[in-house]
């Protein structure tokens, strides 16, 4: 393809995508498809001759739009949010389209540079202090990765460089606990701990929250045990109900440790851009090491996770490879981020959060932001007005967690008339939520804060929900 056959097609797939993302709200939130649609609609074997591009746009109407469950549609409430502000978008497009290689700062000096800048600036915006310095991963998975890799090290007076984990006489141990993300479990066996290394702290029935006394005990049983306590990964906002661990107190357990403090804040990193929501993850300060997605809540379009250290000299020494063919006459003058992280080419991710931050700027994300907590607010409000129907975790943020409980009813037939009626909603295309169970009882998640998601959607779907929870009965 050429650069004018470029220009001629890339028009065309900006309007098309404009078009799309104006009608989004007239397509049905979950993708109506069946498992092996869109597989069968297409060629088995790829095309021989190139093909014209009207074709493709085509094929993206026909089979592709089909197969996606709209996540930017303002009636999706499943999971977290993951935005894609179209102008973080321009970013991603804008990366695509320079198409430059993050293998050393010299192989593009700006990629280095704007990351540095914008993970700054996200620095500031969240009441960081200047101790932290950040980078940008794909996702929180391999920031999490990261961060006991890292902690491993430090534990194991980097035993990377000589028998490695397997050489290491006692165990080491990670600590969280069963609300924390399924991939923190994954980038613990993973990174080698195993999983009889790994211990789930308890924690507080009604916050969810992790207990520090629990953590306290564990770590001094550990300890008589011949462990090495390695690692604790605090929740700040968890998956299931937003539940923030007690940060501080985490910390006052492993003051005058070694053991690596990570908090990941993956959704709720969001919410620290407004000041009144710090107190969340009041203690942070005293962390080694924090990540949080602006891919998610904040609208910056997947992949974009920021991960801070307050010791980028331990990264890199745990991370750095210096092969021959990488060699510059900067070194050791600049930023070189394949030594902060697994990967060695790295996109420009920097600029989607640099385009996103300037052309929405500061103030509307978090005006946003305060919309949607007002909203979950209004729902919350609006459930625990209603007989039968009920809050069953506390909401800190914009994931409300509902249950329809008519009278006399509980048990399997409780949890079968939650899996109906959510099943139900969903599957019409009418709106989107997530059944999730807490305490192995359903119920239902229901995360606000797509971008475009505004009072009146949520107020209808609360009319949707509570229509179809009395047809289903
Ligand atoms: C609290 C938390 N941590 C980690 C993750 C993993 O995020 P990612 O998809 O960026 O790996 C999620 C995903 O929803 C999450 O909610």
């Amino acid at each position: 393809m050429t650069p004018e056959e470029f220009r001629r097609s890339a028009h065309e797939l900006v309007d098309w995508i404009a078009d799309y993302r104006s009608n989004i709200e007239n397509m049905p939130v979950r993708a109506q498809v069946e498992p092996g649609d869109v597989r069968n609609a297409l060629p088995s074997q790829a095309p021989q001759q190139g093909e014209p591009f009207a074709s493709v746009v085509s094929d993206l109407d026909k089979i592709v739009v089909p197969g996606i469950t709209q996540v930017q549609h303002p009636m999706h409430y499943g999971w977290f949010p993951s935005n894609a502000s179209l102008a973080s978008v321009l970013g991603d497009i804008t990366c695509a389209g320079l198409g430059t290689l993050g293998i050393s700062w010299e192989s593009c000096p700006s990629l280095t540079e704007v990351e540095e800048v914008v993970c700054d600036w996200l620095r500031q915006l969240t009441g960081l202090s200047e101790q932290w310095e950040g980078t940008i991963h794909d996702t929180a998975s391999t920031a999490c990765m990261t961060a006991l890799l890292i902690a491993r090290e430090r534990t194991s007076n980097f035993s990377e460089n000589s028998g490695g984990l397997q050489s290491e006489v006692k165990p080491l141990i990670v600590y969280t606990t069963s609300e924390v993300h399924s991939s923190v479990q994954k980038a613990a066996l993973l990174a080698g701990f195993g999983a009889d290394n790994v211990r789930s702290i308890a924690i507080d029935a009604i916050s969810r929250q992790m207990s520090a006394t629990a953590l306290q005990d564990q770590i001094r049983l550990d300890i008589e045990n011949q462990c090495a306590p390695c690692c604790v990964i605090a929740s700040a906002g968890t998956t299931g109900v937003t539940a923030f661990d007690p940060v501080d107190e985490i910390a006052d357990v492993l003051e005058d440790t070694t053991i690596w403090l990570h908090v990941d804040a993956a959704m709720s990193g969001t919410a620290m851009l407004l000041p009144e929501c710090r107190h969340l993850w009041h203690g942070v300060e005293r962390a080694d090491s924090v990540s949080w997605n602006p891919h998610k809540w904040m609208g910056t379009i997947l992949d974009c996770s920021l991960f801070y250290v307050k010791d980028p000299e331990h990264l890199i020494r745990v991370m750095s490879t210096n092969p021959s063919y990488l060699r510059s006459t900067v070194d050791g003058e600049v930023t070189q981020y394949r030594d902060w992280g697994i990967p060695l080419g790295r996109r420009f991710r920097a600029l989607k959060l640099w385009f996103h931050l300037r052309l929405d700027g500061v103030d509307a994300i978090k005006q946003r932001i305060r919309r949607d907590l007002d909203n979950a607010l209004w729902l919350v409000n609006a459930v625990e007005a209603e007989q039968d129907w009920c809050i069953v975790a506390p909401v800190t943020l914009q994931t409300v967690c509902i249950r329809h409980q008519p009278q006399n009813m509980n048990g399997e037939a409780l949890d079968q008339h939650t899996l109906n009626w959510v099943d139900r909603i969903n599957q019409s295309g009418a709106a989107f939520m997530s059944p999730s169970k807490l305490d192995e009882r359903w119920m239902v998640r229901v995360s606000i804060g797509v971008e475009s998601t505004e009072r009146h959607h949520v107020e209808r779907l609360w009319r949707v929900i509570r229509t179809t929870a009395h047809e289903c009965l």
